[in-house]
């Protein structure tokens, strides 16, 4: 069900899902103000996009023994550089301007990936994890889930350098309009 909420509603839980465990040995930074965005998504749905994103981070952390570092981020679009705030050919934001979104940051330290395996992240049934790990469907869905709000994910990420997943969405809190 898709209502408008603020995003940082959905940062207290999600780290508590993932739960102590999973999250065992990983130095999280997590940075969130509240009641400072609305966006129009369904909660749970968003949820489940960041689990994923968190798991997948995890996952690519495992075999970095120098220290695991995961940044769990809500910004605005405003603080991310020009040359990663790139609308996608295709999506209609309406004349929308880079303060009119919001940021989901997911980073991590972990094995990053090369300029082929980022091609084809967001492709269903995508996956190099060992035969029966993982579905592939993670950020397939996520793509599903946040451009139907409106929005995109970036990612930005090199071979051994970790990666960092953006996920932009509009931010909807404006004065209302009488007509
Ligand atoms: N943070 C990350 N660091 C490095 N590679 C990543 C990261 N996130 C995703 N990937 C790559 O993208 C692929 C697809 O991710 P996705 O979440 O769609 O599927 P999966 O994690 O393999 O399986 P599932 O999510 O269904 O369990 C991964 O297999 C991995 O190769
Ligand atoms: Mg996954």
């Amino acid at each position: 069900m898709e209502t408008d909420f603020d995003p940082a509603k959905l940062f207290k839980g999600t780290l508590d899902l993932i739960g102590p465990k999973k999250l065992s040995g990983v130095e999280v930074d997590c940075v969130y103000a509240e009641n400072n965005f609305m966006i129009h998504c369904d909660q749970l749905q968003l949820q489940q996009v960041l689990i994923n994103m968190i798991i997948n981070a995890i996952y690519a952390m495992e075999r970095n023994e120098a220290g695991k570092k995961l940044g769990f981020y809500l910004i605005s679009a405003a603080q991310v550089p020009d040359d990663l705030f790139v609308i996608p050919a295709g999506l209609n934001v309406r004349g929308k301007a880079k303060g009119d979104f919001c940021c989901i940051v997911v980073k991590d330290n972990g094995s990053g990936m090369d300029q082929e395996t980022q091609a084809k992240i967001f492709e269903p049934f995508f996956t190099t994890k060992p035969q029966g790990e993982g579905s592939g469907m993670g950020l397939s869905m996520a793509y599903g889930i946040v451009t139907n709000c409106g929005g995109w994910i970036a990612v930005e990420s090199s071979p051994g350098k970790g990666s960092t997943f953006r996920l932009f969405l509009p931010d909807i809190k404006k004065p209302k309009q009488n007509s």
